[in-house]
Formats: structure tokens, C-alpha cells, sequence
């Protein structure tokens, strides 16, 4: 059971507290007006379940598979950059509660710990690696490389983010990786790739315009296709037609991501997005989620319209902050045990159990209960 905290805004509203005002808003904020930030987190709530009672659910199997992998429950770490604002310990901390929970993480290109000291700090863990693609080809490839002779299992490449967001609080903040950080994946002495600061806007902002690829295009998938043997996976998948042409392409999976919120604000709510997304992939491959996920039944709410395994971004760095691999640990066993108890009060025991009949939108009531108004009116 988790200390004192009893639910994941309570880790929220602690790192809220204790986090410099750099560090928060780099970490909490999403792009322009935040839209889409609040909808990612209420557009699960306008899902209602349907639970089947008089099942036996006196044990519950919450395990599931991404690519082969097997996880002790659907939930895994998303990627996010410089976690070490969050706690010393940063990724390597975030990899060690992943592994100690038997679930796997994403690390990013951006992490400030190194790929090979993340494999290090948890060689049993399953680890998978996220990618930008650098204007320089070789630095992309060289990412890869190490990711792949460090064990990590797969490749998600990142499609939403050939330009910044606008993040308004980084703007006005400028902000910047405190000066003892760094990008640990680009060596020190290489200060343009390693370090993140602008006198005159978001440092992250400015390195996203100097390095990263803004012709990203499906080309880049393929020449991806042809460096690596790893299973490539797409994050950040919101429609049909992206999807279907990601399966063209031969991708292994799909992540339905919009970044966290941090991307083109006004793009939809990721749990709205899925439905749309799985339908068009038809069990071609796997499909992920992540976005808003904050309770065990958003989770099982994601498993039944299509995710086969969600990832949470914002509440790691809010474990870490809190305390560490520690406080990430006891956010996960949060999210294991929350799940567990839905999945028990909504009558499923296994995850294959979770199918799309224990779900509708909240308009399905709505138009039930006006058609029978109707009726009742035309009796009178
Ligand atoms: C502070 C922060 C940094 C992020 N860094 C990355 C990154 O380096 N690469 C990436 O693909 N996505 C990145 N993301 C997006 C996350 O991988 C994920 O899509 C998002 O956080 C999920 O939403 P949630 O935070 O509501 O769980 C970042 C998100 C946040 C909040």
C-alpha cells in the first residue's frame, strides 16, 4: 500500500509544491492554451463502464504482452526528458522502479542519464528507446546503434515533433537544463547537443530548431526500417489514416499519443483518438495509448477501447520527485492496484476479458434516456 498518498493527484500536487518553478512548468505545462491538456485528462471521464457482476473475481491475472514482452500489468513508464530536474537519480531511478515492478520504460533521446548507465542500473529490465531524428543522420544512427548493443527491445520514433510546441510558460521562463545537467546521450564537450538553454526563448525551443529534422516524413521511417532490426513502433498516431499508412510501412506498433499535450494543441483527447486508431490498424499491430492516464480505470477504460498497454508520462516525474525510484515505485503500485480492483468490480479476471462491450461514451445514456422521454410523451 502507498505511504500517505492515496491517489496520483497527490503526488501531482506534491511535486507541484517542491519543484523550482523551471522544473514545474517544463514538466505540468502543455502547448498554447492547454486544450488539449485538459482533455486528455476529462475525456476519460465522459467513458462510463458497464460492469458484468456474478463472475468469479476472486482472482484477478493482470499481466499482459507488449511485443512478446511480458508485463506483471498494462502499465508502463512513457518517455520524458531530463528527469533528473526531478530527483538526482533521475532516469536511472524511473528504470529501477520500472524493473522492480516488472513493467518496462521508454527512455529518451533526451534523458539525462546515458542509454548504457539506464542498462546498467537495470539489466533485467525491459527497456525500449524513444528517438528524434537529428538533422544529422549519423547522430540518429548512433543513437540507435547504442540502444540496440544495450539491450534496449524496440525503437519508438517520435513523429509529432519535427518543430517545438509552443509551451508558453517555457518561453517567458526561458527555459533551460540547470547548468550541472546535461543530455547525457551527446558527450560534453559537444555543449550544442548536450546542453538546453537560450537567452531569448525556451532553450528547448531553440535546440528543437537548431538540431532536430524538420522534414521528417515517411522517408525517414524507412531508412529507420533499414538501420535497425529492432521492432519500430510510431508514437504519436491520432488518426486512420496515419495509422494505416504506419502499417504500410511495415511498423510493429503504435503508440496513439499526442505528446502529452506539449504538440499542436487542439489535436483530440488520446482516449477519443483510440477508437478511431484501432479500428483502422484491425489487429494489424499493437496499439498503445498514453496521455491523461491517471486511475486504474482509465486504464482498463483504454485496454477496452483498443490499447493493449498505456503509458503514463507526467506522473513518473512526479514520483520521482516525491521520492525517487521509491516514490515511482509506489505510483505504479498505485496504478497495478487501482486497475486490479476494476477490473475485479467490473467482473473481468483476465486482461483478455477486457473487451469493448464494458464501455460506452456517456451519450449512449443520454440518447437512451431521451428515447425514452419520447415514448413516455407519446403515451400521454
Ligand atoms: C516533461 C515531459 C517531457 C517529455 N519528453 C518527451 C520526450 O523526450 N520524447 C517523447 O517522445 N515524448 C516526450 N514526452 C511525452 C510523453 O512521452 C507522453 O507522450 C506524455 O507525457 C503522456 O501524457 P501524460 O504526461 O499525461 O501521461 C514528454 C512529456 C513530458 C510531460
Amino acid at each position: 500500500m502507498a505511504g500517505k498518498f492515496v491517489c496520483l493527484a497527490d503526488f501531482e500536487n506534491f511535486a507541484r509544491e517542491s519543484l523550482d518553478t523551471n522544473a514545474s512548468n517544463y514538466y505540468n505545462s502543455g502547448a498554447n492554451n492547454e486544450q488539449t491538456l485538459r482533455d486528455n485528462v476529462d475525456a476519460f471521464r465522459s467513458y462510463r463502464l458497464r460492469p458484468r457482476f456474478l463472475r468469479d473475481v476472486s482472482r484477478r491475472d493482470t499481466t499482459t504482452t507488449v511485443l512478446g514482452e511480458l508485463l506483471d500489468f498494462p502499465v508502463a513508464l512513457a518517455p520524458t526528458a531530463m528527469q533528473r530536474m526531478a530527483h538526482p537519480d533521475g532516469e536511472v531511478a524511473s528504470a529501477k522502479a520500472a524493473a522492480s515492478m516488472n513493467t518496462g520504460m521508454i527512455l529518451s533521446s533526451w534523458a539525462t542519464s546515458t542509454i548504457e548507465e539506464v542498462a546498467e542500473a537495470a539489466p533485467r529490465g525491459l527497456r525500449w528507446f524513444q528517438l528524434y531524428v537529428y538533422k544529422d543522420r549519423q547522430v540518429t544512427r548512433n543513437l540507435v546503434e547504442r540502444a540496440e548493443k544495450a539491450g534496449y527491445k524496440a525503437i519508438f520514433l517520435t513523429i509529432d515533433t519535427p518543430i517545438l510546441g509552443k509551451r508558453l510558460e517555457d518561453t517567458r521562463n526561458k527555459f533551460k537544463l540547470p547548468a550541472h545537467l546535461r543530455l547525457a546521450n551527446f558527450s560534453e564537450g559537444d555543449v550544442r547537443s548536450s546542453r538546453v538553454q537560450s537567452d531569448s526563448d525556451s532553450g528547448l525551443a531553440a535546440y528543437v530548431a537548431s538540431l532536430i529534422d524538420p522534414s521528417l516524413s515517411w522517408e525517414h521511417v524507412d531508412w529507420l526500417r533499414s538501420v535497425t532490426k529492432l521492432p519500430i513502433i510510431l508514437k504519436g498516431v491520432l488518426t486512420a489514416e496515419v495509422a494505416r499508412e504506419a502499417v504500410e510501412h511495415g511498423v510493429d506498433g503504435i503508440l496513439v499519443s499526442n505528446h502529452g499535450a506539449r504538440q499542436l494543441d487542439g489535436v483530440p483527447a488520446t482516449i477519443d483518438a483510440l477508437r478511431e486508431v484501432a479500428s483502422a490498424v484491425n489487429g494489424q499491430v499493437e496499439v498503445y495509448l498514453d496521455g491523461g492516464v491517471r486511475t486504474g480505470t482509465d486504464v482498463l477504460k483504454a485496454l477496452a477501447l483498443g490499447a493493449r498497454c498505456v503509458f503514463v508520462g507526467r506522473p513518473v516525474l512526479w514520483g520521482l520527485a516525491y521520492k525517487g525510484q521509491e516514490g515511482v515505485q509506489e505510483m505504479l503500485q498505485m496504478l497495478k492496484e487501482e486497475f486490479s480492483l476494476s477490473m475485479a468490480l467490473s467482473g473481468c479476471s483476465r486482461v483478455s476479458a477486457i473487451t469493448p462491450a464494458l464501455v460506452v461514451h456517456e451519450s449512449y445514456y443520454q440518447s437512451s434516456l431521451g428515447h425514452a422521454s419520447t415514448k413516455q410523451q407519446s403515451k400521454l
